[in-house]
């Protein structure tokens, strides 16, 4: 049985005015009657808009973040260790994704006052090295869930809080890369960092990244899409470019 409001794939969507109308409609975050069905925005699909109430003040998504790269994550609640540990960890690398054009945009389902009063208590703690944390960046205020069901963050997991999402979004505000931990695993902010770096680099130089690609490492040229691109690349291979088959072609980092 789907509810109103929950996180739902496009097929549901179709069944469930199927079920109600007796007529198929269905599409990306269509209204029913008085209540919204929402669907998973996936990855290559326009970042859903919206509008919040912020630890920063109001912002406008996309408009206020045109061509920037955004990170826009959930964590279930303030107040609650593994989280604390988590934005401790991200305000500390707020200037490292400065440097890279990407704003960083936190989500919970607790009012404006909590996110206040928590991200003081987190300027009082200390933890690996990481002290007087000031948390610059906007965390957003959904108690009425707007944010978080646009973007499914409310998960199985639980009605009332967030799972902990990354949606990494580029500058056009199209979605690139999706996330979702449980709440007891803590997320990796050098794997985000990554993500953001590869991403870059793969729109930047028209490549691919191998696994566990780290920058300054050789890149993936696009499989060559036919037989005498195939035969060409084996045949042409230089100082710049390696192959160790025709389908698995790199580009030399200098
Ligand atoms: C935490 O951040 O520690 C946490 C939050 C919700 C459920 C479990 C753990």
């Amino acid at each position: 049985m789907t509810n109103i409001g929950d996180f739902v794939t496009e097929q549901d969507v179709f069944i469930i005015y199927d079920d109600i109308n007796n007529s198929i409609k269905g599409g990306k975050n269509t209204k029913m009657e008085e209540n919204q069905v929402y669907r998973m925005p996936l990855i290559g699909d326009p970042a859903p808009a919206f509008e919040a109430v912020t630890t920063q003040g109001k912002i406008k998504f996309p408009e206020d973040y045109k061509g920037k790269w955004v990170i826009l994550f959930s964590h279930p609640a303030d107040f609650t260790p593994v989280c604390t540990t988590e934005f401790m960890t991200f305000a500390s690398m707020a200037d490292e994704f400065k440097a890279l054009n990407t704003e960083l945009i936190g989500l919970s389902v607790d009012s404006l006052y909590a996110h206040i009063a928590w991200l003081r208590k987190i300027q009082d703690i200390e933890w690996k090295g990481m002290k007087d944390i000031e948390v610059k960046f906007p965390l957003i205020e959904d108690i009425r869930m707007d944010v978080s069901n646009k973007y499914g963050m409310i998960q199985s997991q639980s009605n009332t809080q967030a799972v902990r999402a990354v949606f990494v979004i580029d500058p056009k505000a199209i979605v690139r890369t999706i996330l979702y931990y449980p709440a007891s695993t803590g997320r990796n902010f050098d794997e985000i960092k990554r993500i953001i770096l590869a991403l870059q680099k793969a729109d930047k130089d028209n490549v691919a990244t191998p696994a566990n690609w780290q920058p300054g490492e050789d890149t993936i040229v696009p499989t060559a899409g036919s037989c005498g691109v195939a035969k060409e690349r084996m045949e042409s291979q230089d100082e710049d470019n390696y192959c160790l088959d025709w389908f698995l072609c790199f580009k030399k980092e200098k």
